[in-house]
């Protein structure tokens, strides 16, 4: 059984040979340099605005992880999500469980705008993220280059919590945060 857990110490090797495995372009989307362990293990101490959890199978092993970082200063009320799942776990819900329960703890937190950065050609993740109540916001075109050189749009997707309680409904986020109809 895989269960998704706040990132504590206990869970910072098994995270290092996570990230370490991934391919190269999808250690990408984290941002921070998760080839560091040292950077890894400085996670579990916490920072202020930095929400982060795992997911973790009965031996232990990451499967999957999500962040939210808030951003800083006038946008402090925009959180921005870092979602990646292990290539041999995919397709089978994980995750959208953890950009569920990233959504679901943000809104907690109180944040009221919450944006993810997807790869334009990744039907995976613009699937989870819309199913989720997510809508395009930018398209930055040629953003991002691969190793092969080869230039890919991106895309901004947000979720904009102050919207009805109707439209997150919708998407199964109010039982966890407990509906107020
Ligand atoms: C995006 C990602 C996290 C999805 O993980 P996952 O565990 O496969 O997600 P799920 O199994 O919950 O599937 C999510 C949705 O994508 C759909 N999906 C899965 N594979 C797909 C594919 N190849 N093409 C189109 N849709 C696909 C699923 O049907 C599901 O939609 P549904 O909920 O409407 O059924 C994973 O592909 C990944 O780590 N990608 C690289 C990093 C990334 O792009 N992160 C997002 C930006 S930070």
């Amino acid at each position: 059984m895989t269960t998704v857990v706040p990132l504590t110490d206990a869970h910072c090797d098994a995270l290092v040979r996570f990230f370490a495995e991934l391919p190269e372009g999808d250690r990408t989307f984290i941002r921070e340099d998760v080839t560091d362990p040292d950077v890894v293990r400085g996670w579990a101490a916490g920072s202020p605005g930095v929400d982060r959890w795992v997911a973790v199978d009965d031996g232990d092993r990451v499967l999957g992880y999500v962040a939210v970082l808030r951003l800083p200063g006038w946008s402090d009320h925009v959180g921005e999500v870092r979602l990646v799942v292990a290539p041999a776990g995919r397709g089978s819900g994980l995750g959208g469980e953890l950009a569920r329960h990233a959504t679901v703890h943000a809104l907690e937190a109180g944040l009221t705008k919450l944006v993810v950065e997807v790869v334009a050609d990744q039907g995976a993740a613009l699937a989870l993220f819309t199913g989720l109540g997510f809508t395009g916001e930018a398209l930055l075109v040629d953003h991002i280059r691969g190793r092969d050189g080869q230039l890919r749009d991106l895309m901004v997707l947000a979720h904009h919590v102050g919207d009805t309680w109707a439209g997150m409904r919708a998407v199964g986020l109010t039982e966890a945060l407990g509906d107020p109809s």
